[in-house]
């Protein structure tokens, strides 16, 4: 894992921003994995103030996202459809059609589990999956004790997720309890992760995803398997980790050294 401490909040989802816009750019009908929470609005806003300042396409980008309230149907203010559009879609050049989120209100939601592991599949993969975590350590919808090798499915949100994301809702009651997504195993197949984490309510989940053992009691820690996940935090979410001084040596102020590739700290 890469573990990149920018001095701000605002610096490390202006980072984000940066290896998001770096992919598009560089790659070949490139295939984005994109996330919610409120983590990622700083960096759609970016991406959004890169494409007016005529810097960035999304014209040719296809994405995908993480997962999909269960019940909710797409035009429900706060479905991840929703979402997506008042947060990037409606300001930028994509092609609607080529933007993905899993049908929650599907009327067999397992053969639409399936058809949207087949559409990634069919689109050539991800190329770079964006991630924020739970502060229970979920990625995705994929709550602690997930199996590490599940793919899109139903999960059953924990009470903690639910509370978590009442904030978005005008009562606990209304968030749903089920969620469509995308599971560790799809997560894994991503060609390259980016998670961001801010805050010291994430400090928790952070270390034990980054330092502890891999363990379906925090899905994050799956992350400690994949070839190239950067894990891009500001100094608060950051602060529990045993080894920062190692981080800090390695990449100063979350900065890249130009050695090439690499997935390590190097
Ligand atoms: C949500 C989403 C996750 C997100 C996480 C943290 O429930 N399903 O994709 O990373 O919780 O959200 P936030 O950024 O609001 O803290």
């Amino acid at each position: 894992m890469k573990v990149l401490i920018l001095p701000t909040a605002e610096r490390a989802a202006m980072h984000v921003a940066k290896l998001i816009a770096d992919t598009v750019i560089g790659t070949a009908n490139p295939v984005l994995g994109l996330a919610t929470g409120g983590t990622m609005e700083p960096v759609y806003r970016e991406l959004v103030h890169r494409h007016q300042a005529g810097e960035l396409s999304f014209a040719g980008v296809t994405t995908f996202n993480l997962d999909e309230y269960v019940g909710l149907p797409p035009a429900h203010p706060q479905s991840y459809h929703s979402t997506m559009r008042r947060l990037l879609f409606d300001y930028v050049d994509i092609d609607l059609e080529r933007c993905h989120l899993p049908q929650g209100d599907a009327k067999d939601i397992e053969v639409e589990a399936a058809r949207y592991e087949a559409a990634i599949a069919n689109a050539g993969g991800i190329d770079l999956q964006l991630l924020g975590v739970g502060s229970n350590g979920h990625i995705g919808f994929n709550e602690p004790t997930s199996s590490l090798g599940a793919r899109t499915r139903v999960k059953t949100l924990t009470r903690e997720t639910r509370s978590a994301n009442a904030r978005f809702f005008s009562s606990p009651d209304e968030v749903p309890r089920y969620a469509l997504t995308m599971g560790p195993a799809t997560i894994m197949d991503a060609r390259q992760c980016v998670l961001l984490a801010i805050g010291a309510g994430k400090a928790d989940a952070i270390a034990r995803m980054v330092e502890g053992p891999v363990g379906a009691d925090c899905p994050a820690t799956a992350l400690q398997w994949h070839p190239k996940a950067t894990i891009v935090l500001d100094p608060e979410a950051a602060s529990k980790l045993k080894m920062i001084a190692y981080y800090q040596y390695v990449h100063p102020d979350g900065q890249e050294p130009e050695l090439g590739g690499g997935d390590g700290q190097s």
